[in-house]
């Protein structure tokens, strides 16, 4: 008898479990011609699934189901297109109602007039006013200098050291961004701002629980003091006679020009541009490094074309835009880097109508993953595509290829792209022709999903180029 019962109870409870599983799908998410797929369990869905898993749940869903299916992760039922032409018809046609769709918690902290939160007229006016600042001519005009003279000096004195390069590159991506936005300042006011700045980041891609103690909480904290050190350096600028040369002082003075902010959206955009170059210029420059300690060749390249630069100048002599322009093979492996350490996996984008794509129905407000990460490794466009060869870009053509998204596309094709090669590379050009490196200890592990990481540092021993030379 007894055993009869626990029988019962476990067949009870398989069934229920199965009841739970199809909830989902029969219940809440139930609609004719959806793409196909599985939705996990009520409310949590397949997220843990999907971080566990990472690439590889994209592989065997697709495997199973095809280029289109759906899945509910990170809190919302999203269709993932992993279809290079689907891909690239979402990124083209925002327009047709296939918006912005980033989660609620890196929303909330980046603010309301964060280019990422809006659409239309409101994306388009912000995004003129963010070229305006940071567009190709004015990176070569006015921003390129200040980098150069900023990373040579962020470089000096490595000799020697034992490093984080993983820190090293996060705090020179932000220190270089800073130092653009508000140069006078910086030296002062960076320390402060960095340790705020940073709980704003971990906040940003946290899970959106606001109780005291998580990351959500501390990202809104950091998110307030961020926002306090700027509205004070705006009222002493305001109150300040001097003219500065600056993105902040451009951003006050522009109030009559086409593209003028009020102080709130001021305060967005700042954190836009400091926010969008961080990780990204950050994590590129580190895997750069790596990547060229493990192929000696490609190092020896870089070096030859850095120093071929540095040969035709005195050792203090600044870099131009001309020796910037010329750095061929610096860019190839910049490109290299994002595709084959897939940087950026892909972007979120929602629908803000019922609509059919690909003949399935996609429902109003479902979030769209734009997977780009499996293009990166397609055997066509890269042959060999696990294999680091930044040769392979020396073709121009094949940056702009059609599904070359590695900075996105459309009408949110990256307004910083030409900024974040010019950061990278300068910090190539210094790293490069001063030292050389040691990878400390055999197997350091670099995370590779959802973020490119080094859970616990990457650390390199830095010696002085000179030194070894004279061996
Ligand atoms: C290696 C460096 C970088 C990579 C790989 C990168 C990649 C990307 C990608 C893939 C997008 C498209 C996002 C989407 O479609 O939703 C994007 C957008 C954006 N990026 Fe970058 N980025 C880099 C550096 C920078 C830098 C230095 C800035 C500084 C201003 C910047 C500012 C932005 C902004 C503001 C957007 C949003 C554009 C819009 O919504 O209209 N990025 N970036």
């Amino acid at each position: 008898m007894e055993i009869l019962m626990v029988i019962s109870f476990l067949v009870l409870g398989l069934f229920l479990c199965l009841f739970l599983l199809k909830w989902n799908e029969i219940i809440i998410y139930h609609k004719k011609g959806l793409p196909p797929g599985t939705m996990g369990w009520p409310f949590l869905g397949e997220t843990n699934e999907f971080l566990k898993q990472g690439p590889d749940f994209m592989k065997n869903k697709g495997a199973r189901y095809g280029n289109v299916f759906k899945s509910h992760i990170l809190g919302s039922p999203t269709i993932i297109s992993m279809d290079p032409e689907l891909n690239r018809y979402i990124l083209l046609n925002e327009a047709k109602g296939l918006v912005p769709g980033y989660p609620k918690s890196m929303l909330d902290i980046l603010g309301a007039r964060n280019i990422a939160a809006v659409y239309g007229t409101t994306h388009k006016y912000l995004r003129n006013n963010m070229l305006s600042l940071v567009g190709t001519s004015l990176v070569k005009d006015r921003i390129f200098s200040r980098i150069d003279k900023y990373m040579k000096l962020y470089l000096s004195n490595w000799d020697s050291k034992i490093i984080d390069l993983q820190e090293k590159t996060m705090d020179m991506a932000l220190l270089m961004a800073f130092k653009q936005i508000a140069e006078v300042e910086s030296s002062s006011i960076y320390g402060a701002f960095k340790i705020e700045f940073d709980k704003l980041f971990i906040g940003s891609l946290s899970l959106p629980i606001n109780l005291p103690g998580t990351n959500y909480y501390q990202g809104f904290e950091g998110r307030q003091n961020v926002i306090k050190i700027l509205r004070d350096l705006m009222k002493k600028r305001r109150a300040s006679a001097v003219t500065y040369e600056d993105m902040l002082d451009q951003l006050l003075r522009d109030l009559d020009t086409k593209y003028a902010l009020n102080d709130d959206e001021i305060i967005d955009q700042i954190i836009t541009i400091l926010y969008s170059g961080y990780e990204t210029v950050s994590t590129t420059s580190m895997m750069a490094v790596k990547y060229l300690h493990d192929h000696p060749k490609a190092l020896e390249e870089l070096r030859d074309e850095h120093f071929a630069i540095r040969k035709g100048k005195t050792a203090d002599e600044p870099l131009d835009w001309e020796d910037y322009k010329s750095m061929r093979f610096t860019r190839a492996v910049i490109f290299e880097t994002l595709r084959l350490a897939t940087i950026i996996n892909g972007v979120l984008r929602k629908t803000t109508h019922e609509m059919k794509l690909n003949g399935f129905v996609i429902p109003k407000g479902w979030r769209i993953y734009v997977y780009t990460r499996e293009i990166n490794y397609d055997p066509f466009l890269y042959p060999e595509p696990l294999k680091f060869n930044p040769w392979r870009w020396m073709d121009k053509s094949l940056e702009t290829h059609n599904y070359c998204l590695l900075f996105g596309g459309g009408s949110r094709l990256c307004p910083g792209k030409e900024l974040g090669i010019v950061n990278i590379s300068i910090f190539l050009h210094y790293f490069v022709t001063r030292y050389s490196w040691d990878e400390i200890g055999e197997d350091q592990k670099i995370l590779q999903f959802p973020r490119v990481e080094a859970p616990n540092g990457f650390h390199i021993k830095i010696m002085n180029l000179d030194k070894i030379e004279e061996i």
